[in-house]
């Protein structure tokens, strides 16, 4: 068959693709525990449903601006002015099919063929498909020192005449590493004096624990014209639980939103109405919700440590937000796709292997199930991994016997 190039250099997304098995192999019937989903378990805002159902009831669902409907730019609008400090106009603001859309779009705007993105390692999956698909290179940076909070130095020095932009996304999935506000601080400032974008992945950015509050990158920027090349992202998936409902939004200078809208108009004509009066509903309406979840994520990330704890070998610190933690799991495995399809197959527990992103040797556990799938889940993986494990393990009724070593 033939495709594009660009299509060839283009693999599935491998949290997906987990999703799915994991689907599959519950719809058999197999007792599968799911610590690899990227989604809170919580209900939708009420507010959000009975907005969306206010149009629904209206039989009349029709073509939106592709930029987004007024009432959710104003309500992106007033969300910038709470968490940012930030006064912007509609032309400032694009709403899109998820924070995901939001990026691709943005990079579609701002990349031509070659040009280069820089991004610190662990990374979202979605950041270097994103990138080729714009026929552009993906340039991720692993922290030499070990950790996962990036230095600056290690930016400037992947720096050449073909880099365009830098993503940076804190807290950060998969690490759940919220980066310093020096580094925030300094990355505006390097970016500003080196015109490159900055683009700024805040989808986590409620979802902070203890006490730590998010850092608004506007307050660094010297540049606050229109001729500012940072861009904010977010949206309602993880802080309203609202992943199914696919709206997130990009806030940046008023050019790169229209040429972004003309891109995004001819591609989808923007997204669905019905979802974004969901949007409109969780943003503007009781914010109870995000705190309530973001105090389960913390007990559950205080649950995912104290169980790792007991776990001989694996090195892992705590998060500092999100619903991710990512453990050093190289003493049992350095091919962690491999470790993670044992982890399947033996003892039916989903995690996604470090390698998606960028990181070998690691494994994204996630703490957005219950505890129960925490615990039991990380008490299945010992048992499979630890030698010293007993010969037997009970799940439900079925006896799971180690036949390997
Ligand atoms: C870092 C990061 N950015 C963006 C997204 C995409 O969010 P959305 O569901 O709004 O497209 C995700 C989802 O997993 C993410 O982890």
């Amino acid at each position: 068959m033939s495709i594009s190039l660009i299509a060839k250099t283009i693999g599935e997304s491998a949290t997906l693709k987990l999703n799915e098995t994991a689907a599959l192999l519950r719809a058999k019937g197999e007792p599968v525990i799911h610590l690899g989903g990227g989604e809170p378990k919580t209900k939708t805002p009420i507010d959000a449903l009975v907005t969306a159902a206010g149009l629904l009831n209206s039989a009349e669902i029709r073509y939106t601006p592709a930029d987004g409907i007024p009432a959710l730019k104003q309500a992106i609008i007033r969300y910038t002015d709470e968490f940012y400090n930030r006064k912007v106009e509609p032309e400032n603001v694009m709403a899109s099919g998820g924070a995901k859309q939001a990026i691709m779009v943005c990079l579609q705007a701002i990349l031509n063929p070659q040009e280069e993105v820089i991004f610190p390692a662990p990374y979202w999956v979605s950041y270097p498909e994103m990138v080729k698909l714009c026929g552009a290179i993906p340039v991720p940076v692993v922290p030499e020192d070990g950790t996962f909070y990036p230095r600056l130095q290690e930016i400037e020095q992947v720096v050449t005449s073909y880099t365009k932009a830098v993503i940076i996304n804190s807290p950060n999935n998969p690490s759940g590493a919220m980066y310093s506000e020096e580094f925030i601080a300094s990355i505006v400032e390097f970016c500003e004096k080196r015109g490159l974008y900055l683009i700024m992945d805040d989808i986590y950015h409620r979802l902070l624990f203890d006490g730590r509050r998010p850092i608004n990158c506007y307050n660094y920027a010297k540049d606050t014209s229109e001729n500012s090349k940072l861009v904010v992202i977010n949206g309602v998936s993880k802080q309203y639980a609202m992943t199914g409902f696919r709206i997130g939004w990009a806030v940046a200078n008023k050019k790169l939103i229209e040429v972004m809208t003309n891109i995004q108009a001819h591609q989808t004509s923007g997204p669905s109405a019905l979802l974004q009066y969901a949007a409109v509903g969780a943003i503007n309406g009781v914010q109870s919700s995000v705190e309530s979840l973001r105090l389960t994520l913390e007990n559950n990330r205080n649950v995912m440590m104290e169980h790792l704890g007991a776990f001989d070998g694996i090195k892992v610190s705590p998060p500092d937000g999100t619903f991710y933690c990512f453990a050093d799991f190289s003493v049992y495995g350095k091919d962690s796709t491999k470790l993670s399809r044992f982890l399947l197959d033996k003892v039916r527990v989903v995690t996604v292997p470090g390698v998606e992103f960028g990181m070998e040797g690691y494994l994204r556990l996630s703490t957005c199930g219950s505890i129960k799938d925490i615990t039991v889940g990380v008490e299945r993986m010992k048992w499979a991994l630890d030698p010293n494990s007993p010969n037997e393990l009970y799940i439900g009724d079925r006896k799971l016997v180690r036949d390997w070593t």
